[in-house]
């Protein structure tokens, strides 16, 4: 019990040793295999690097509530909290075009 509650203490703190910057690149990753490691498209997908903030998580939540015509990003949109979108989002608009 007492070893449990030091690993749900070191895993509730492993985010604030993160900086925020940190925190975006590593949700961001996982848009990398479509949309390239800093947002450089790969495969003609729609690049994300340069793009404002804000236009990034507007599109990102029309993707999520299905008002935005989609293959894939629907399924991807859903798995992400607003909190996550929006250091996502800081990322990406933070790399250069
Ligand atoms: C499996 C491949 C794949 C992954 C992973 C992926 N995307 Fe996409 N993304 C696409 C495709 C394909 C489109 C074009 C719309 C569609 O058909 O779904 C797109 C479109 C977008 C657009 C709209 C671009 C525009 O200008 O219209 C945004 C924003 C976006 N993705 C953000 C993200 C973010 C943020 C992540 C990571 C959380 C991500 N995507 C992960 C494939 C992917």
């Amino acid at each position: 019990m007492r070893i449990a509650l030091i690993c749900a203490a070191a895993l509730a703190a492993a985010p604030i040793s993160v900086s925020a910057q940190d925190a975006g690149r590593n949700l961001a990753a996982s848009c990398a295999m479509c949309h390239g490691t800093t947002g450089y498209s790969v495969g003609g997908n729609e690049p994300l690097a340069g793009m404002p903030k804000d236009e990034l998580e507007r599109k990102f939540k029309e993707f999520r509530s299905g008002a935005k015509p989609a293959t894939a990003m629907h399924q991807i949109s859903k798995g992400y909290s607003d909190g996550q979108l929006a250091q996502i989002a800081a990322f990406f608009a933070a790399q250069k075009k």
